[in-house]
């Protein structure tokens, strides 16, 4: 039986998942995030109200939605808390819809420590982590040090944090930084408590018993397909499987419950931090689509790159994911470019590729294709058969380049503002 659907971004993150599992949730009354932590910011908005979720799965504000917090995700509980706070000012029962895995791994004060010290040593070459302690946190769990959220509920937690904490702290030695070893501390025990407030399962039996009843999962990935571990711009990505195949370590469900692959890409592209962006644009273009697009961290605020669509990657993140479905977002905020322009191969020294480089630093030159722009305003269309020409053109050319068909279109960030074909 194949009741787990996944959702994820192809690109480098920010792609519009919080808008897609949002609407998508409706029909799931399971959702559960299976990695990542609070380097995500999936935005969510529905009539007055916006909200950006980091840690919280987006299914939350449907009534009946159980949202799951899987082991596979990395979990800052000062972060949990100040979310959840919001939430219930909003008047949504957190505690009936949110359950987290014992099995989640624990971002301490001191990872988010040990992430900007090791940040700033890099100088140039930083990764542009969101510093909140991703990176680290994942080094102890592989490392075998972390502590998860079940760990909370012992009795000699405390000793636990002291020991992970004095490891740290010991850690930070090699690095010239300054740092208080206590700060946050305070705050975030008291979040622990808060935390303890929740229900805290055994992820991966709570997870399989839905599926057992007959209920339907949507897994909401976080970050970006070419941010993945393994298969991102080594090193410039982040330290979880963002692709498929983290859904089942993520949850602990198996490969074969898998059904559709949701893959949720931006008309065009946009990347935070350092790293490759073969399409980027340094020109008024990629201004136009920062601005036009609001094209600002959720998460840090910081401006993103911006640039046009890259076929070859995509077609990468569609081969790695097994996508069955493709959802893209924003086109409307090119609705008044004259001309738009895809990468559907590079230039790799004397080389013509179709294929993403695995050399990071290489000089990679995009061959690009031209559009015709639509020149007419998307965000009010709500049926497929008023698409402007140019614009069913553009989809149809994406379709045929990456051997999937375009199956939901998103033109603004409001719930209705989408159109299922
Ligand atoms: P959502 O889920 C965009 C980027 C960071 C940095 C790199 C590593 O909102 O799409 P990390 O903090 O994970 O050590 O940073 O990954 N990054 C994201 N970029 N959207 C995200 O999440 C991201 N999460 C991490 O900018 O380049
Ligand atoms: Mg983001």
């Amino acid at each position: 039986m194949k009741q787990v659907d996944v959702v994820l971004g192809l690109q480098w993150g920010d792609e519009g998942k919080g808008k897609i599992v949002d609407v998508l949730s409706e029909k799931y009354p399971v959702v559960a995030r299976f990695q990542g932590g609070p380097n995500a910011g999936h935005s969510i908005q529905f009539g007055n109200t916006s909200f950006v979720l980091h840690s919280v799965p987006s299914g939350v504000f449907r009534e009946g939605t159980v949202n799951i917090i899987g082991n596979g995700v990395v979990f800052d509980p000062i972060i949990f808390r100040e979310e959840c706070t919001q939430l219930e000012s909003l008047g949504v029962p957190v505690r009936e819809r949110i359950v987290i895995s014992k099995k989640a791994h624990l971002i301490l004060p001191t990872h988010r420590t040990i992430d900007a010290a090791s940040e700033a040593s890099k100088g140039k070459s930083k990764i542009g982590s969101t510093l909140k302690g991703i990176g680290p946190t994942y080094m102890d769990k592989t490392g075998r040090n972390g502590l998860r959220i079940g760990d909370i509920l012992s009795f000699d937690f405390p000793s636990r944090f002291e020991a992970l904490k004095n490891k740290h702290i010991a850690y930070l030695k090699q690095f010239n930084f300054q740092y208080d070893p206590e700060a946050n501390q305070e705050q975030w025990m008291e979040a622990i408590e808060y935390v303890k407030t929740f229900p805290i399962v055994d992820g991966e039996y709570y997870i399989n018993s839905l599926i057992a009843e007959g209920k339907t999962v949507l897994a909401e990935g976080a970050q970006g397909s070419m941010l993945d571990v393994d298969f991102g711009s080594y090193p410039f990505v982040t330290s979880s499987t963002t692709t498929c195949s983290g859904a089942c370590l993520g949850l602990g469900v198996a490969p074969s419950s898998i059904g559709n692959v949701f893959g949720i890409f931006k008309a065009y592209c946009t990347r935070v931090g350092s790293g490759p962006f073969p399409t980027e644009l340094f020109d008024e273009t990629g201004e136009k689509l920062r601005q036009a697009g609001h094209e600002f961290g959720a998460t840090t605020g910081r401006p993103r790159r911006t640039g046009w669509l890259d076929i070859p990657a995509l077609r990468y993140a569609v081969m790695l994911n097994g996508v069955t479905g493709l959802i893209m977002m924003k086109a409307d905020v090119m609705d008044d470019f004259d001309t738009i322009k895809v990468a559907v191969g590079y230039n790799v020294g004397s080389e013509e590729t179709d294929r993403v480089p695995y050399d990071t630093y290489a000089e990679v030159t995009p061959i690009y294709k031209e559009f015709k722009g639509w020149k007419k305003p998307l965000s009010g269309i709500r049926d497929e058969k008023e698409l402007p020409t140019e614009f069913k053109d553009y989809i149809a050319f994406i379709e045929k380049s990456v051997g999937v068909p375009v199956k939901i279109i998103s033109l603004g960030p409001d719930r209705d503002q989408t159109i299922v074909r």
